[in-house]
């Protein structure tokens, strides 16, 4: 029996992928490459095509005697989500239900599906729990929340067994050095600021300075990418064991304003990393702080690179080395 990856080849799936790759697992990897990058993933069991295509996963599954789905492909930019809604509402929603509805088909019961901190928009109260009041700001939330609805309807009507992560801000790369974050035109802050000491832009703009937060900055919860990955693992195991449907916040529990990680980031670069303050951008709640406490007891899940400083590091180590990403497109 092996694992699927669908977005296997992108910045959280290809570090899903390694950390499966190093447990000597039967691991099968789909990803159209739209983002994704091949030379991100050392496994040859490899197949480009599109989740809404239900004859290539057919395919693929029984080839590969697939019983496990991880669903990390998924369009992902807050900003574009607002302007382009209808981009994630077939992507996001629409052709992963192609993906539940194969599944469905082929009696395939065990599914892992990456959800995100967008779910709860503002929130009302910190750290976010993961009972907490689900009022997305942005169409981003909007559509993964009407997925992880969906997957409930499912698995009560065919049997799906799901772990569904809520994902915070996910930076950092792997310690190796092989891999990490490469989006093309990249949006996340961890990339766009390192990208000033690199050479690549004069200054980081940061998007509203008029937040209610201690310095005006929207605050993020930011993980280790290698520690969501590991907590990936571990869901595995859980739902082979027959683990009962559950969803989990996965962050670090510590918020840090915009202006502090670039203050990090000053620190590990040695780069004065120069700012300019312009309009808020649509759709950014103000805070977004995880409790993962429910993922600690659930799964064991301990983080293994919680410091922002080791965060930025290892990004940083990683972006060095590649200034043009994987360059491979
Ligand atoms: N930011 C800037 N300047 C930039 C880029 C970002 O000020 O050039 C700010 C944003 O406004 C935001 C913060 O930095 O306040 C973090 O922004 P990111 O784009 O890095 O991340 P988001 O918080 O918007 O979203 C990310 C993922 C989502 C996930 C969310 C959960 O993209 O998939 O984290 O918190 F849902």
């Amino acid at each position: 029996m092996s694992i699927a990856i669908c977005g296997g080849a992108g910045y959280i799936g290809s570090h899903v992928v390694q950390k499966l790759i190093e447990e000597n697992r039967d691991i099968v990897v789909i990803d159209n490459l739209e983002y994704g990058h091949k030379s991100a993933i050392a496994t040859p069991n490899f197949y480009r095509g599109n989740i809404g295509d239900k004859d290539f996963l057919k395919t693929v599954f029984k080839k590969h005697n697939v019983d496990t789905v991880v669903h990390l492909c998924a369009y992902i930019e807050v900003g574009e989500s607002v302007l382009h809604p209808d981009k994630y509402y077939i992507n996001n929603v629409v052709n992963a239900i192609n993906l539940l509805n194969v599944m469905k088909e082929m009696d395939i019961k065990n599914f892992i599906f990456s959800s995100t901190a967008a779910v709860y928009g503002e929130p009302d109260i910190i750290p976010l729990v993961e009972t907490s009041n689900k009022n997305p700001s942005n169409a981003y939330g909007e559509t993964k929340y009407a997925f992880e609805n969906a997957l409930k309807w499912y698995s009560n009507a065919y049997g799906i067994n799901y772990v569904i992560f809520r994902y915070f801000n996910v930076a950092g790369a792997h310690p190796n050095g092989h891999i990490g974050e490469d989006h093309s035109p990249e949006s996340h802050l961890v990339p766009i600021v390192l990208q000033v000491p690199l050479g690549q832009r004069e200054n980081i703009k940061i998007f509203g300075d008029d937040y209610p937060t201690k310095d005006g900055t929207c605050v993020r919860d930011y993980i280790h990418v290698c520690d969501l990955a590991n907590a990936h693992s571990l869901a595995i195991d859980y739902l082979k064991k027959g683990g009962e449907n559950t969803i989990l916040n996965l962050g670090n529990g510590a918020g840090f304003t915009v202006k502090e990680v670039i203050d990090v980031a000053r620190e590990i670069t040695g780069h004065s990393i120069p700012t300019e303050i312009v309009s808020r951008r649509a759709g950014d709640p103000s805070e977004l702080v995880a409790s993962s406490e429910k993922a600690k007891t659930v799964l064991g899940f301990t983080p293994q690179f919680a410091e922002l400083k080791t965060i930025i590091e290892t990004a940083w180590n990683w972006h060095k080395s590649h200034p043009n990403g994987f360059n491979d497109k």
